[in-house]
């Protein structure tokens, strides 16, 4: 099965589409992040939702890597002093995020994290509700794919859970490359760099189709040859990023991930998402590929998209990419003494992770505790 429920609308200065996409809403609650409204892309949004007839609220600067708590503390405002008929979500994969939360519990406010998250593959969350609030989301950066997916990755303490529902997929997704053209350097190669890791992984997992496939490979070819130098801030390169990390995106809503995204949820607390993502995904494509046939057979068909021939290949060609983009080492991104005193808790919780279920090999905890041991010594 192949299913996608975002309406996507993409090209140069598509946020316009903004004034008809809202036309028969009352209240409309824009969500942004710092950087949108220092861009002005904030204003411009809220013209377009003016234009149409519209009240329009906006609550800006909301936080990278967003946790339980920001919900929580934004929560009150939508159901108390907004009341909004429909919600955008206006800046990257952590805003989305956030918003998607914020849907779920403006729509069925009794709802706790704890019952609706994925927590423990071994025990199943409580279904979510029917949810009425529609989303529009409009991503800055080219990279989470939350913008299609049915997923809002939240932190809880230091390590990151799901809320997985197909209500909370965007109705209508906004891709103007405008948007990501602003993006640091850094914040263009870590978000890059989780399109990568999700059209591989993707490509890889047990429910991989041919339809999924056509999203991850594109999008794999598409961060081989431009990610350099959308890095560089290529404005061309930047746009063909931009809809790569949706076509990644609705691969992955599809065929789901695998064991790195278990892992950098786990390591949540050392650094953003898609730098962790990177660093990980050569140690957990070794891992496969000398376990699974399968995986090797994938990795292979990879490779000779990209031009090579075997895992080995593309696992090289993954490590080049890194250090061309000044990936640092794990061990520079955290002290030895904190990871060490760290890594059994997080190899358990990796192993109990939903995603492990769609990795090509099924691992034991210890063997994901060897994975992280390997990554930090960059063995
Ligand atoms: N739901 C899913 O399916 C899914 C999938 C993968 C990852 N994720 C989650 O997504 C999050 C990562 O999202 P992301 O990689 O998109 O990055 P992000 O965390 O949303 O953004 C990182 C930083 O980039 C800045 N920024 C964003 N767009 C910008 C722009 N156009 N110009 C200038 N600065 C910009 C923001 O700064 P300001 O704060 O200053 O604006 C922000 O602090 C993680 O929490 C991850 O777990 C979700
Ligand atoms: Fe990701």
């Amino acid at each position: 099965m192949f299913w996608l429920k975002t309406k996507i609308i993409e090209g140069e200065g598509s946020l316009r589409a903004l004034s008809k996409e809202v036309k028969g809403y009352e209240r409309v609650l824009i969500l942004a992040s710092k950087s949108m409204k220092r861009h002005g892309f904030l204003s411009e949004a809220e013209d377009y939702v003016r234009e149409a007839g519209a009240e329009v609220f906006s609550i800006a600067g909301l936080p990278a890597e967003p946790s339980v708590e920001t919900v929580e503390e934004l929560l009150p405002k939508l159901g108390e002093e907004f009341q909004p008929d429909l919600l955008i979500a206006l800046g990257g994969g952590s805003v989305i995020d956030t918003t998607k939360a914020l849907k779920v519990f403006y729509d069925v406010p009794e709802l706790r994290f704890e019952e609706i998250a994925f927590i423990d593959r071994f025990s199943k969350p409580k279904p979510v509700p029917r949810l009425k609030t529609p989303l529009i989301a409009i991503p800055s950066t080219s990279g989470a794919g939350s913008e299609v997916s049915a997923a809002s990755v939240l932190k809880k303490g230091e390590v990151k859970y799901n809320i997985v529902t197909p209500d909370i997929a965007p109705d209508v997704a906004i891709l103007d490359p405008r948007l990501p053209r602003t993006m640091p350097a850094e914040v263009a190669r870590n978000s890059g760099l989780d399109v990568l890791v999700h059209g591989i992984e993707a490509y890889t997992t047990k429910v991989a189709s041919p339809f999924s496939d056509a999203m991850a490979l594109q999008a794999i070819k598409t961060v081989y040859k431009w990610l350099p130098l959308s890095v560089r801030g290529d404005e061309d390169a930047r746009a063909k990023m931009h809809y790569a990390a949706t076509m990644a995106g609705i691969a992955f809503l599809n065929a789901r991930l695998g064991l790195a995204h278990a892992m950098s949820h786990k390591a949540a607390w050392i650094g953003p998402h898609g730098l962790l993502n990177a660093i990980l995904i050569p140690y957990v494509m070794k891992f496969n590929a000398e376990r699974s046939e399968y995986a090797r057979r994938r990795y292979g068909e990879i490779a000779r998209e990209l031009g090579f021939q075997t895992t080995k290949d593309l696992i090289e060609v993954v490590k080049e990419l890194n250090e061309m983009l000044g990936v640092p080492q794990l061990s520079e991104l955290v002290d030895e003494e904190t990871f060490v005193s760290r890594v059994e808790e997080m190899a358990e919780k990796a192993y109990r992770d939903g995603l492990v279920a769609f990795n090509p090999v099924e691992p034991k905890p210890e063997e994901i505790r060897e994975l992280y041991l390997k990554a930090f010594y960059g063995e």
